[in-house]
This record gives C-alpha cells, sequence and structure tokens, in this order.
C-alpha cells in the first residue's frame, strides 16, 4: 500500500510517500481501507514533535508511528477474530490524537479504539472533517455550563476548532459572536451566527457587547485582553497556552481573585466526541468547513500549508484513487 513515512521528528519535507507492506488486522481489529483524512494541528505537532510535550505520547527521541494521520473515515476490507461489532463494508470513521497511521491507503485499528461506524448522511470527507477539531470544540464546551440564550465570543471563527465551536454552540441555542477576517465573514455569516466581527476591520476586544464566555479558539487573544468583554461570572477559554504559558496558571488565580475566570481544558473521552458528532451531523445540524483537498503524493504541501496557520475550517487528503 501507499503511504506517507517518516522516522525522525522533523518538517514537512522529511515525509516521502513509500511502499509499505499492508497492515494484517489481529484480533479485535478491524483492517480499514482509508478513502479520506484529514491535515490537520495535532499532526502537525505529531510530525514536528513540537510542543516538546506531545513526545510523552508520540515517542521521546523518534516518532513511535513512522506513518503520521489521526482520523480517517473509510470502508472496513478485513476483520481479526472475535471483532463483532463491524464486518466487512461498513463505512467507519475514527480518531486518535497521539496518532493513527491514518496518511496511508489500510490502517488496523481495534474495535474498543476510537472508531464508529460513519453519520448515515456523510461522505469521507465530511466525516473526516468532523473529528479532530470537533473533539476539541467539544471538550472546551462541555467544560462550560451552557444553556439556550447565553451569549458566547468565538475567536478564530474560521478555525477548524472555531468553525465547528460556533456550529456547536448554535446547535445549543446560544447567541454566538464570531471573528474573522474580511474575506471569510459571508462564510461565517451562513452558519446562523448572530453577528460576525471582522478583525481587519474593528478590534473585537473594544466593543461595547459583554458576554458568558469567550471562547479564544485559535489562541490569538489573552485573558486580560478579553476581560473587559466578559460578563460578572464569565469565563474566558483558550485553545492555546498563551503568553508564558498564563493559560496554565490563570485558572487556579482568577478562581481565588476576581469573578471573571480562566478555563484551560485537558481534551479526554474522543469516543464520546465521536458520538455526539455523528448525531449532529445526522440531524443535519453540523456541516464541517472544508478548505483545499490535496492527493497523498501533495501530502508534505498540505502540511506546510495548514502550519501556516491560514487554512480555513479543515484539509482533506484524498484517498480514494
Ligand atoms: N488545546 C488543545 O488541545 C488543542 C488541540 C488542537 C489544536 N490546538 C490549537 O488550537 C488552535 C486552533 O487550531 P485550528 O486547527 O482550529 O486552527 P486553524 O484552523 O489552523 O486556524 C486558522 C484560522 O485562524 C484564523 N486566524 C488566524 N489569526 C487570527 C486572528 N488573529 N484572529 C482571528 N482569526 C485568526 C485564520 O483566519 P484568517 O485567514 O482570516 O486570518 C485561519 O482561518 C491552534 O493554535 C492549535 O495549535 C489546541
Amino acid at each position: 500500500m501507499k503511504a506517507a513515512i517518516r522516522y525522525q521528528y522533523g518538517p514537512p519535507q522529511e515525509l516521502s510517500i513509500r511502499e509499505v507492506p499492508q497492515p494484517q488486522p489481529k484480533a479485535n481489529e478491524i483492517l480499514v481501507r482509508v478513502y479520506a483524512t484529514t491535515v490537520n494541528r495535532t499532526d502537525c505537532a505529531v510530525l514536528t514533535g513540537w510542543p516538546l510535550a506531545i513526545r510523552a505520547f508520540t515517542g521521546f527521541r523518534k516518532p513511535k508511528l513512522p506513518i503520521p494521520g489521526t482520523d480517517f473515515a473509510g470502508q472496513v476490507e478485513g476483520v481479526g477474530q472475535g471483532v463483532k461489532d463491524f464486518k466487512i463494508g461498513d463505512r467507519v470513521w475514527g480518531f486518535n490524537d497521539n496518532g493513527l497511521e491514518s496518511h496511508a491507503q489500510y490502517l488496523c485499528i481495534a474495535t474498543s479504539g476510537n472508531v464508529l461506524k460513519m453519520p448515515e448522511n456523510a461522505s469521507y470527507e465530511v466525516a473526516a472533517a468532523s473529528a479532530e477539531a470537533a473533539h476539541y470544540a467539544i471538550n472546551f464546551i462541555n467544560k462550560l455550563k451552557v444553556t439556550p440564550g447565553q451569549k458566547v465570543l468565538v475567536n478564530g471563527g474560521t478555525g477548524a476548532i472555531g468553525s465547528a465551536s460556533i456550529q456547536i454552540l448554535h446547535d445549543l441555542g446560544v447567541q454566538v459572536t464570531a471573528v474573522c477576517g474580511t474575506k471569510n465573514v459571508e462564510r461565517i455569516q451562513a452558519f446562523g451566527v448572530e453577528k460576525v466581527i471582522d478583525f481587519e476591520k474593528e478590534d473585537f476586544t473594544q466593543q461595547g457587547e459583554s458576554y458568558d464566555y469567550v471562547f479564544d479558539a485559535v489562541g490569538k487573544s489573552t485573558f486580560f485582553k478579553c476581560k473587559r468583554l466578559l460578563k460578572p461570572g464569565g469565563i474566558y477559554i483558550s485553545s492555546e497556552l498563551g503568553p508564558w504559558w498564563q493559560n496554565l496558571y490563570l485558572p487556579l488565580l482568577t478562581r481565588i481573585f476576581g469573578s471573571k475566570k480562566v478555563v484551560f481544558p485537558i481534551p479526554f473521552n474522543i469516543k464520546a466526541s465521536l458520538e455526539y458528532m455523528k448525531k449532529l451531523i445526522e440531524a443535519g445540524q453540523f456541516k464541517p468547513l472544508i478548505d483545499r483537498t490535496y492527493p497523498l503524493e501533495k501530502i508534505s504541501e498540505a502540511f506546510e500549508y495548514v502550519g501556516s496557520g491560514q487554512k480555513i475550517g479543515n484539509v482533506i487528503i484524498d484517498l480514494a484513487d
């Protein structure tokens, strides 16, 4: 089978496309023919081994898994001994933030792992693009006590996590204000948000509105810049550690001092996120933002683009051929 492969941490140029032996499913594993996968920000961290903390999971000196890729959508082509819940021909999707070797035509995954039958109405591209960022968005939202009618500002509405958050919050009946650049205002308006702020024309931290929660989905702002936007008791939550890793210790400090809080979630329970997203997609309440699609041969270019921080939602690797 064809796979993207590398044996050490490094830039996208370390990747080459090679013929490697197809994996064989062991007991309680399924063999999946991958039709779509993404290159996402988690993949960039797994590829480069940066931030260093990720190496505690992916291997200290060199990557444990030579083939990158954290998510997939595809079809079951083989089952190991003892597999009961899946059969050949099932359309399946999955995600694991430590790597699944999904940047390849085939992978094996344990049925107890983060794999589900795909949403009935989803294409392989849509399923692949509804896993990684949606999982983080769900974990961030789960840290808040979101109720219908509350007001939330999402900074970075065009990012994969931001665009997923907007749609999940909208489905929960929240009034969402999203921040994005000029060229994407209409695209983000289409998600049914209350208001879009164009950060190229206006500093969103200087407006008169106040919010129950500010979600910095691209981690480009800080608690101190956003504090004035929060109602008393309001919460700032970011996808990034912030300057001097402040989002790690501000949750402790703001628990003691002041009425406005910082929360920094550690994402967990990927399978629950996939189940949540499956229901949302089947109910027609979620359409992932998809930017570019690359063939496997151009995966280094896809990594370069994702690493630039300029992608709009998700970048797909099409493995259908
Ligand atoms: N905490 C976690 O567990 C976790 C997990 C995964 C990822 N992350 C982090 O979460 C962040 C978001 O990931 P992602 O995949 O959603 O990002 P992404 O898709 O790469 O975000 C790119 C988007 O951000 C927008 N953007 C860039 N600068 C902006 C700014 N100053 N204000 C508003 N929007 C801006 C860009 O829009 P324009 O083109 O309009 O500028 C672009 O559309 C990344 O920093 C990633 O490292 C955290």
